[in-house]
């Protein structure tokens, strides 16, 4: 997809109001990503402990959405065991998304299933998805993979076309007053980038699929960190739902303004330029580093 901007609205909230999307794509955004629609909303058998909601309302929001704004709408699916439910995915194309981003937000749970079982079960429900529909279709994922650069070689080899790093977890913290779960939902910082500028340089050499960077985003040089290390495109939650949809304004002039202070002259010229491509050998080069990191301290 060719889009005017790098700054991709994330799945979230901001997406149940036309409005509000509006205003972020006249902002600047190059492409918005509707909030999920759970595979537990999809299970007709009726055993997850959520009501069966069907397809009809999302396909809803897709259509409104398509009536307001130029920019492409990518729909969200969440999900993670393969199932029919995964047969909607083709309502999602036929209501006009551009795009389809699979999240596969899991917390592994059960110790009856090791990781390469867990992920295998992933893969095949990419797969499934991918071949229910003609749309390109991006994999959200978690950085809690033994290896974060093999799990998404499958996911393009059964023919993911992106990949988002990454999914961030909520973690309920504890009240000590009333000996509950806290389960309100914080907002991120920056200081969540980092980790996923790691992964996007490693990836960047060599991955085939788009890029998306989502966690942490919350100026124009973020994007620019972001984008330097290999992302295709930027995503932004917290930082639209803290300061409003327009305030994609403010971080694409503050990343057009960066740009034009080094002379470059558009985002694609960076990307990847601090990928780890310039090294044969990634993993030496990650244990010099660690342990140079560790001897410079206190410096
Ligand atoms: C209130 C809220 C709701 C969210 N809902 C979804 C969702 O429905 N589907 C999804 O894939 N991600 C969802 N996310 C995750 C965001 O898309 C994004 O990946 C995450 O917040 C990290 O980006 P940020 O640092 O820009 O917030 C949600 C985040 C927030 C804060």
């Amino acid at each position: 997809m060719t889009l005017v901007s790098p700054l991709v609205v994330a799945a979230s909230p901001l997406s149940h109001d036309a409005e509000a999307i509006g205003a972020a794509v006249a902002a600047g955004a190059g492409a918005v990503v509707l909030y999920s629609l759970f595979e537990e909303d999809l299970m007709e058998e009726q055993s997850a402990p959520r009501p069966f909601t069907g397809v009809d309302p999302y396909v809803q929001q897709i259509e409104l959405l398509r009536k307001r704004v130029e920019a492409p709408i990518v729909a969200s699916l969440n999900g993670t065991t393969p199932g029919g439910w995964t047969k909607y995915a083709r309502s999602l194309e036929a209501a006009g998304a551009s795009a389809l981003e699979l999240n596969l937000y899991e917390v592994a749970s059960s110790p009856a299933e090791g990781g390469a079982e867990l992920e295998f079960r992933q893969v095949d429900v990419v797969a499934a998805v991918v071949s229910a529909v003609r749309l390109p279709v991006t994999v959200k994922i978690s950085p809690f993979y033994s290896s974060v650069p093999a799990f998404v070689r499958r996911l393009e080899q059964v023919g993911a076309r992106g990949v988002t790093v990454f999914n961030r977890f909520y973690q309920p913290d504890i009240s000590l007053d009333t000996l509950q779960v806290d389960r309100r939902v914080v907002p991120s910082t920056a200081a969540e980038l980092p980790l996923r500028l790691h992964a996007l340089a490693l990836l960047s050499p060599f991955a085939k699929l788009s890029l998306a960077c989502s966690g942490g985003v919350h100026g124009g040089r973020d994007a620019a960190k972001a984008i330097l290390c290999g992302a295709h495109v930027v995503q932004l939650a917290s930082a639209l739902l803290e300061h409003g949809p327009r305030h994609i304004g403010v971080i694409r002039d503050a990343l057009s303004g960066w740009l034009d202070s080094k002379k470059f002259k558009s985002s694609a010229e960076v990307r990847g330029k601090l990928g780890f491509g310039f090294t044969a050998d990634p993993h030496a080069w990650e244990r010099l580093n660690y342990t140079r990191t560790l001897h410079g301290w206190p410096d």
